[in-house]
């Protein structure tokens, strides 16, 4: 099949590089001249692991090409995805749907035989019935179908979530929309991956549902985590015992620092106030949402209490700043609270970072970017790990130790443990679990 991908950011380029390596033909188109330049000559504007040489091999091939012409991709095009940003509107924290119904009028204009318009983008519920109405009106002609089919990739791990998926969502009433969405996902069908075919209003609100189950969970392990510490117990066996009883499962159960990125926090915010808006509150949620804003203010605070009480006059040395590993992305990262929080406490801050770094150096102020760990904690008071790379999980202890000032760290992430810190001489604190 021929597909117009219309947004290259995190999704629409591994959405269409992926479903280029299905064998269909996909044009990327993007706004940003800059962007479709690099994308031409082989670069790749974000970081997410294996990319690079997914998108090399289609293009090499001859089914993937990037372009800014929109109008040549769509009418050539039997599906059409809008893959564009979805950010919260300031002041209220609705989704900003603006680049979406552009996105449509633009698509409308140039339509050309039966496509298949198809909303990757997440978007509250009824944003497909605005996207068709829009079609409608720019083209009364126009022989199409509008179909929600979120996407539930995780940044460092997309490409992966993308070909092994637990199901395929698709939102359609229409047979010839389902008809080809069966055909572009096959290779996945004779993989034998559920697919849940829905309607649309009910397909969008299930990517809502999952990202707020998901961020709730993760809620819910930090909360037992400070209990944990307040008790004497361990939370890290606690998610074990728990998460082995199948009903619960054991993913997403790992406390720490709050989540971030580009989903959970935006999508929590506006499932909440779609909720609100339609006189069906979900107070678990907005709750969620409080609590996790809460703790990443928090964190500053643990690293304070580690230090005696003071970070005043003091180095903190910070490994990791993105909002997870594997990603330089650092949208609602926990770093961009704790850093602020320990500099307005008087500390100076140093941070290493894999890949985020070009990316923070524009967010933060006055922190120094250094190369590497050991080059991070030369001669500071504490080493805090916020981001759990892999990398720092098997980092020389002693050594950190012996090349710093004071003998402190906090761990975010509960990567070391108690006695390993301790045989290292660190005093040691992590999440949910026994200090000493
Ligand atoms: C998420 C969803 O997983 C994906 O399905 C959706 O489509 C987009 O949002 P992503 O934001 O890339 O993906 O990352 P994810 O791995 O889900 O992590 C989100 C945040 O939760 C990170 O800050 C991570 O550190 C945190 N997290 C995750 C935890 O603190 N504990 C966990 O157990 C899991």
């Amino acid at each position: 099949m021929r597909v117009a991908m219309i947004g290259t950011g995190y999704v629409g380029l591994v959405s269409g590089a992926c479903f280029a390596d299905f064998g269909h033909e996909v044009t990327c188109v993007d706004k940003d001249a800059e962007k479709v330049e690099t994308l031409k000559s082989g670069g790749i504007p974000i970081y997410e692991p294996g990319l690079d040489m997914l998108v090399a091999r289609n293009a090499r091939e001859g089914r993937l090409s990037f372009t800014q012409d929109l109008a040549e991709a769509v009418r050539s095009a039997d599906a059409v995805f809008i893959a564009v940003g979805t950010p919260s509107r300031r002041g209220d924290g609705f989704a900003d749907l603006s680049y979406v119904y552009a996105a449509a009028k633009e698509i409308a204009g140039v339509l050309d035989g039966y496509t298949v318009v198809v909303t990757k983008s997440t978007v509250p519920v009824g944003t497909g019935d605005e996207v068709e109405r829009i079609i409608r009106e720019t083209r009364a002609d126009a022989d199409f179908s509008v179909v929600s089919n979120p996407e539930f990739l995780r940044e460092g791990a997309a490409i992966d979530d993308f070909k092994r998926p637990d199901r395929v969502v698709v939102g359609t009433d229409d047979d010839r929309a389902r008809a080809s969405m069966n055909e572009l996902y096959r290779p996945l069908f004779l993989n034998e991956t559920p697919i849940v075919f829905t309607s649309r209003r009910t397909s969008e609100l299930i990517k809502y549902a999952a990202n707020a189950f998901l961020a709730m969970k993760i809620t819910f392990i930090n909360e037992i985590a400070d209990l944990c510490e307040k008790v004497g117990a361990n939370v890290q066996e606690v998610a074990k015992g728990v998460g082995l009883d199948q009903r619960i499962g054991g993913k997403f159960l790992h406390a720490g620092p709050g989540y971030g990125g580009s989903c959970f926090p935006k999508d929590t915010l506006a499932l909440t106030r779609t909720a609100q808006e339609n006189d069906a509150p979900l107070r678990l949620i907005e709750t969620v949402v409080e609590v996790n804003d809460a703790r990443k203010r928090a964190m500053a605070d643990k690293v304070i209490a580690a230090c005696d009480g003071d970070v005043k006059g003091k180095t903190v040395a910070v490994l990791g700043v993105t909002f997870k590993p594997n990603t330089d992305d650092m949208r609602d990262a926990p770093s961009l609270e704790i850093i602020p929080a320990l500099q307005r406490a008087g500390a100076t801050v140093r941070a290493f970072d894999p890949a985020g770094t070009v990316e923070a150096e524009k967010l933060f102020d006055n922190v120094e970017f250094v190369s590497g760990p050991y080059f991070c904690a030369e001669g500071a008071d504490v080493l805090v790990i916020i981001t759990e790379w892999n990398e720092f999980r098997a980092l020389d202890l002693k050594r950190l130790k012996s090349m710093m000032k004071a003998p402190v760290l906090v761990d975010l992430r509960n990567i070391y443990t108690l006695e390993e810190a301790n045989n290292a001489g660190f005093a040691y604190t992590s999440v949910g679990r026994p200090n000493g």
